[in-house]
C-alpha cells in the first residue's frame, strides 16, 4: 500500500514521476478525466483549509473520482468515540484513501504504518509535503533554464521549510533560510542533519537574500502554534521591497498562503510583479491528482 506523508520518505524518481504526471495533467486534464473513476477520496480536516480542501475536491472529481469531505468531530476521529484505527477500519470499507490535516504527526505515521488505508497528508505541525511539491512544479516552471538558482526562505521554522529542506536534501539545490537567531536556536539540531553545502543559514535577511531567484515566506506563527510570543523576533524579517531589490533581476516571490499582509510580506510585494502566489495555488490541484494517482495506483 503507497502513502504519501513524507518527501523524505520518496525516492528521488518517485518525485520525478509525481511531478511529471502533474506537468502532463496540467497540459492535457482530458486525457485524465478517468485515471481515478469509481474511485472515492475522504477528506479529513482538523485545521482551516481553503487550498489544499478546493485543490483535492476538485482535484479528484476532474480525474472522475468522488469525494467526501468529513469533519474529525463529526465522525469521532480522536480516540474518544472509538480508536482512529477503528474509524479508519471503518472508512475502508466505503472509500479507497485518505486525506488528513491535522496537529498530529506522529498519529498520521503510525495509521500509515498500519496500512489499513492509503494516507496523504494535507498538513500537520511537522511538515506540508503537498504544498512543497506544488511549489517545486511552481519553481521548475518560473525558473526554467535557470541553472543553481538560489532559493532563500525568510521567516518562521515551520512545517512548509521542513518539507522545503526534505526536498532539498534529494536535489541538492541552493538553499538559504533566513531565521532569527532566537527561533532557530530550538531547531539548531534537526538543522545539523539536513545540512549539507548548498543549505545555509544566515540570521541576516539582507545578506541571505543577495542574489536570490526565489523568495519564499510564510506566517510567522502557524495554526495551532502556541507560542505567539516569538512575533517579536521577526521585526526584520518582512518581505518588502527593499528585500526584493536586493535579490537578482527577476526573483520570484512565493507564498503558500493564507498571508498575514503586512506581516511576513508587505501588500506590494504580495501583489506585485514578482509574486507567483496564484499560480502557486493553482499548481496545488495538478500536484494532488499525481498525488492521487500516485496512492491509487496498485
Ligand atoms: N497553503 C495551504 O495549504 O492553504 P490552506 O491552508 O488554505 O489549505
Ligand atoms: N505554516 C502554515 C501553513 C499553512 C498552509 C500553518 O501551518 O499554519
Amino acid at each position: 500500500m503507497k502513502h504519501f506523508i513524507d518527501i523524505n520518505n520518496l525516492k528521488k524518481k518517485e518525485i520525478d514521476e509525481i511531478i511529471s504526471l502533474a506537468i502532463k495533467i496540467k497540459k492535457n486534464p482530458k486525457k485524465y478525466s478517468s485515471s481515478c473513476k469509481d474511485k472515492t477520496l475522504g477528506l479529513i480536516f482538523e485545521k482551516q483549509s481553503l487550498r489544499t480542501r478546493l485543490s483535492f475536491n476538485i482535484g479528484m472529481q476532474k480525474l472522475g473520482g468522488y469525494v467526501l469531505e468529513l469533519q474529525s468531530k463529526d465522525i469521532g476521529f480522536d480516540n474518544k468515540r472509538e480508536k482512529v484505527e477503528d474509524v479508519l477500519n471503518v472508512l475502508s470499507q466505503y472509500i479507497d484513501c485518505v486525506m488528513i490535516r491535522n496537529n498530529n504527526h506522529k498519529q498520521i505515521l503510525n495509521l500509515s504504518k498500519a496500512n489499513i488505508l492509503p494516507i496523504i497528508n494535507g498538513l500537520t505541525e511537522y511538515s506540508h509535503p503537498c504544498q512543497i511539491l506544488g511549489d517545486f512544479l511552481t519553481l521548475q516552471e518560473c525558473l526554467k533554464g535557470k541553472k543553481n538558482a538560489n532559493i532563500a526562505w525568510i521567516g518562521d521554522y515551520n512545517n512548509v521549510l521542513r518539507s522545503l529542506i526534505h526536498l532539498q536534501n534529494i536535489y541538492n539545490f541552493k538553499l538559504n533560510l533566513i531565521i532569527p537567531i532566537e527561533v532557530f536556536k530550538k531547531y539548531k539540531r534537526e538543522f545539523q542533519d539536513f545540512k549539507n553545502k548548498n543549505l545555509n543559514y544566515f540570521s541576516d535577511p539582507v545578506l541571505g537574500t543577495k542574489n536570490s531567484n526565489c523568495i519564499m515566506t510564510d506566517v510567522w506563527v502557524s495554526m495551532g502554534e502556541k507560542n505567539i510570543n516569538k512575533k517579536k523576533y521577526f521585526k526584520n524579517y518582512t518581505v518588502n521591497k527593499k528585500i526584493i531589490s536586493n535579490a537578482a533581476n527577476n526573483v520570484i516571490f512565493m507564498h503558500c498562503l493564507p498571508a498575514k499582509r503586512g506581516q511576513e510580506v508587505t501588500s506590494e510585494v504580495l501583489d506585485g510583479k514578482n509574486s507567483v502566489v496564484l499560480m502557486q495555488a493553482k499548481n496545488r490541484m495538478y500536484i494532488q491528482q499525481a498525488i492521487l494517482i500516485y496512492v491509487l495506483k496498485k
